[in-house]
């Protein structure tokens, strides 16, 4: 579809516009001067001028530059794509894989042993996947399964066969723990198979559906599915998709983009820095409020480890946060600098006092890159769909809004039919 290309595009030029306020760190905010170097200089002086101790996330009193950037960004995220589908449309798309009388009337189980996260996600996953499954009697691929919530509400409720496949040993004895407890209430979950595999570009899929389910006899009855499927892993299951002739839907959430270095349409090319600031959520963030603290003693910190000539430490998260020099003993004491030559908390909290007045700048600034956020996961997002529109095995293809993303940041879903 023309629109899908056209939001690419556009995505695409916003995201060259502003490289460097997307690709910068933001623990370099005061020792690389990024409110300078990487603000246009309209927008800089606007937001110079305003009173920055407001509510950063009320667009009310934002001057025109900073109301044109997040309009911007709103009409360039996938939110506002015309494209995107929602998934009460998806029997207008996909006729084939609903029944006439499905939607509403369509049961919508419990899920159970899981947080309300996981719970909200599976059920809103599972039902349209359990319909698509059922009228095309089909076999569900559940990619990089975890403890396989989705595939035992899809058995457990529907009786769906399921084959769960995750590279990790832990998740899998999650998963049969998790199904022991189930088969303590509840008649034998018979129909989901585990397979403890790591997937990529050649696996063989219609092998591993033979080796579980013998009697299954393959015609173009299988289903590929992956919640959060992360990284890398979204593309191989893409590729296997293609690949697989018995694969007739692909429906995919895919998550961690920061773990994808690779362009599947050949047009991306992310630092990992703005592949990190697409795991942003602007709704998260607005309905939060407030940045951790710690992301400005981080930037505060990274003053004191220049001056101590530690230039690429990597301190991570965590350490104490009720004042600045315990959080910065914290820090160096974790990268392993002497006790000796840790400053006292009189020099650090003099250090910190000195940056104190760049806080709100700060924080303003991580909200203009917070926005950004949304037009690199619509870049990210179409990257894939351009793909696989331009493959012409797939018939249809498009992106679904699945979660409320206040609930569930990674809401959108890839769907492929061929
Ligand atoms: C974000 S978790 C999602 C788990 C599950 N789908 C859920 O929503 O609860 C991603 C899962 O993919 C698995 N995974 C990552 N790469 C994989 C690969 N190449 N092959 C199989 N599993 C993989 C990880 O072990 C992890 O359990």
């Amino acid at each position: 579809m023309m629109e899908y290309n056209n939001h690419f595009e556009k995505a695409l030029d916003f995201i060259n516009t502003y490289q460097e306020l997307i690709d910068c760190h933001l623990v370099d905010f005061i020792i690389d001067e990024l409110w300078d170097k990487c603000l246009p200089e309209k927008l800089k002086l606007e937001l110079e001028s305003i009173d920055m101790s407001d509510d950063i996330w009320t667009e009310d009193d934002a001057g025109p530059e900073l109301s044109s950037l997040v309009q911007l960004t709103r009409s360039l995220s996938l939110e506002s794509c015309p494209a995107v589908v929602r998934t009460d449309d998806l029997p207008k798309l996909l006729p084939r894989y609903f029944g006439e009388e499905q939607s509403n009337k369509f049961l919508c189980p419990k899920s159970e042993l899981m947080n309300s996260k996981k719970s909200y996600e599976i059920e809103a996953l599972g039902r349209i996947l359990a319909e698509m499954a059922l009228s095309t009697r089909s076999l569900v691929i559940d990619a990089g399964a975890g403890k396989a919530y989705l595939s035992t509400y899809l058995s457990e409720h529907f009786d769906i066969p399921v084959l769960a496949v995750d590279s990790s040993q832990v998740c899998h004895k999650g998963a049969i723990d998790r199904q022991e407890k189930i088969q303590k209430t509840k008649q034998s979950l018979e129909k989901v198979r585990y397979v403890v595999y790591e997937l990529d570009d050649m696996t063989n899929y219609n092998k591993m559906v033979n080796a579980n389910y013998p009697s299954w006899i393959l015609k173009r009855n299988l289903i590929l599915t992956g919640l959060h499927t992360c990284g890398m892993l979204v593309h191989s299951v893409i590729k296997a998709f293609l690949r697989t002739k018995d694969m007739n839907l692909l429906f995919v959430v895919p998550c961690c983009y920061h773990l994808a270095n690779e362009s599947l349409s050949g047009r991306l090319n992310f630092s990992k820095n703005a592949r990190m600031l697409a795991q942003q959520s602007v709704e998260r963030s607005k309905r939060d409020k407030r940045l951790s603290p710690s992301l400005f003693y981080r930037a505060v910190l990274q003053v004191v480890l220049h001056s101590m000539g530690h230039y690429n430490a990597k301190v991570g998260r965590g350490g104490p946060l009720n004042n600045f020099p315990d959080y910065a003993k914290w820090a160096l004491s974790k990268i392993r600098v002497d006790n000796k030559m840790i400053p006292p908390a009189g020099v650090l909290q003099k250090i910190y006092q000195n940056h104190l007045h760049l806080e709100p700048k700060f924080r303003l600034f991580q909200m203009l890159r917070i926005y950004t956020s949304s037009v690199i996961e619509a870049a990210i997002t179409l990257d894939k769909i351009i793909f696989l529109q331009n493959n012409t095995q797939c018939s249809k293809v498009a992106v679904v809004r699945l979660f409320d993303p206040t609930l569930s940041p990674r809401c959108y879903a890839i769907i492929a039919t061929k």
